[in-house]
């Protein structure tokens, strides 16, 4: 007998029973139970979606509890060890890991489409000097749908295609572009010849040499580090790319706002908050004065709790491990030390135990971005690059499932009932 959950309204005595199915009942076989005829029917109140399932979904799972992620079924550690970002993006675009030929012509067709329009770089020019990377990549991300008009066929499978390739071809050499400008100095063409985190090393840090050769430790660093972010089911900035996908938008546009929405501390701008904080910590004997401060809610620990994780994020685990790596290439960051003394604290504190709050995947990251050279505000486009993997493949998950429709929250109103229009005179 099929699972069922049986539900009597107090105001009719009315018994309903309603079908369980993969642990969730349907929000929409509420509406049945009515107070009366008049009546709209029942709704569940789930500011935020705490405890609401939007999609079935096969690209990520999480056990937030044991500490568990897995793309398409392949635990994020072993992706970690073997793989590099381009199989993983495939993976998670298409869902197997990729046999040799189908990993060689993938790699190929994104290095054909690493180059931007010289209009890309002209509009991107026209930022400030100090622009933030994080502005000029949302606006050049919403801008690419001016230059490929063709993404609005978002129903053709092919044209799906090909503005995936250019996605994820294009982002490393929007980011790098966006960096260039905040230094002042001049954009550097793609080197197809390397892999896709060293082309990325490429574009930000050669200067005069004819060939940019980025330190192996530091590239196959970065690349783990685009593993670990390409994708983490349905977060924040994901659950907008769905939301501004469902009416049908290009994928560019989708994405500008997928970015929006990472760009926010709480979410991808916390690697940035994070290294802030240190750094107004200052120094190790301020670290337990700033821990009293957070326990009395003036400001939170950046880089601590999550969402769904009610343990330590195994991600933060493999790359804390990362971080000694590329420590040993470029000499500790100064911040280490003070990074594990709040971890330590953080660990024993009753505040944070009761709360289930450990480090993530942000608490680290910023550390490793910090001591390869990258400046604080480029820390969300560092996420902002792998996650455009994740966000592709939820978008055409969420396209081509039938239970999809433009998205749509209800609302409890709880405004003035009506009233007349009073003249501007007449107002009090
Ligand atoms: N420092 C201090 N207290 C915290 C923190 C923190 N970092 N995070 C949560 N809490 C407290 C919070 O005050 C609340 O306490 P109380 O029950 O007494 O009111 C309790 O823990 C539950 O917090 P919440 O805000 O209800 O939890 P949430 O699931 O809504 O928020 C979060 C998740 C990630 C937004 C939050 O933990 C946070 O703000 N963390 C700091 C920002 C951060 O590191 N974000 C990166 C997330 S991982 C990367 C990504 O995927 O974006």
């Amino acid at each position: 007998m099929a699972d069922t959950l049986t539900v009597t309204d107090s105001r009719t005595g009315k018994q309903y029973v309603l079908p369980i199915e993969d642990g969730t009942i349907r929000a929409m076989d509420l509406r049945q139970i009515k107070k009366d005829g008049e009546d709209f029917g029942l709704m569940s109140y789930d500011p935020a979606f705490t405890n609401t399932a939007a999609c079935r979904s096969r690209v990520t799972f999480i056990d937030g509890d044991k500490g568990v992620l897995m793309y398409r079924g392949y635990p994020i550690e072993q992706l970690a060890e073997h793989s590099d970002f381009l199989e993983t993006a495939y993976l998670i675009l298409f869902g197997e890991l990729p046999q040799q030929k189908q990993y060689d012509d993938w790699a190929r067709q994104i290095t054909l489409h690493t180059m931007l329009h010289t209009n890309i770089a002209k509009l991107m020019e026209g930022f400030r000097h100090d622009a933030h990377p994080m502005g000029m990549f949302i606006s050049t991300m919403g801008a690419l749908s001016t230059f490929y008009p063709d993404a609005k066929e978002i129903f053709s499978e092919e044209s799906r295609r090909l503005q995936t390739v250019r996605l994820i071809a294009k982002v490393p050499s929007i980011s790098a572009y966006a960096f260039r400008h905040s230094i002042g100095r001049p954009f550097n063409q793609p080197d197809n010849d390397l892999s896709y985190a060293g082309n990325f090393l490429n574009m930000l840090f050669r200067m005069t040499e004819l060939k940019f050769n980025a330190h192996p430790v530091l590239e196959r660093a970065l690349d783990v580090l685009f593993i670990l972010h390409a994708d983490h089911e349905q977060n924040c900035s994901t659950s907008v790319m769905r939301a501004i996908g469902s009416s049908h938008a290009d994928p560019y546009s989708a994405i500008a706002g997928a970015a929006a929405a990472l760009y926010g501390p709480l979410h991808g701008g916390a690697n940035e908050a994070v290294l802030r904080m240190l750094h107004e910590i200052g120094s190790m004997q301020n670290v337990p004065a700033f821990i009293k401060r957070v326990k009395a809610g003036e400001g939170r620990l950046m880089g601590f709790g999550h969402r769904v994780y009610k343990s330590y994020d195994p991600r933060a685990k493999i790359i804390k491990r990362i971080a000694d790596l590329v420590f040993d290439v470029t000499g500790k960051n100064p911040l280490l030390d003070m990074a594990l003394e709040l971890e330590r604290i953080a660990l024993e504190d009753e505040y944070f135990v009761s709360r289930k709050l450990y480090p993530n995947v942000d608490f680290y990251s910023g550390l490793i971005y910090q001591a390869m050279g990258f400046p604080v505000d480029m820390f969300p486009v560092l996420f902002a690059i792998p996650r455009t993997a994740g966000w592709i493949a939820q978008w055409e998950e969420m396209l081509t499932d039938p239970d999809q429709k433009i998205a749509r929250p209800r609302q409890i109103y709880v405004g003035p009932t009506q009233r007349p229009y009073v003249s501007k005179e007449k107002r009090r």
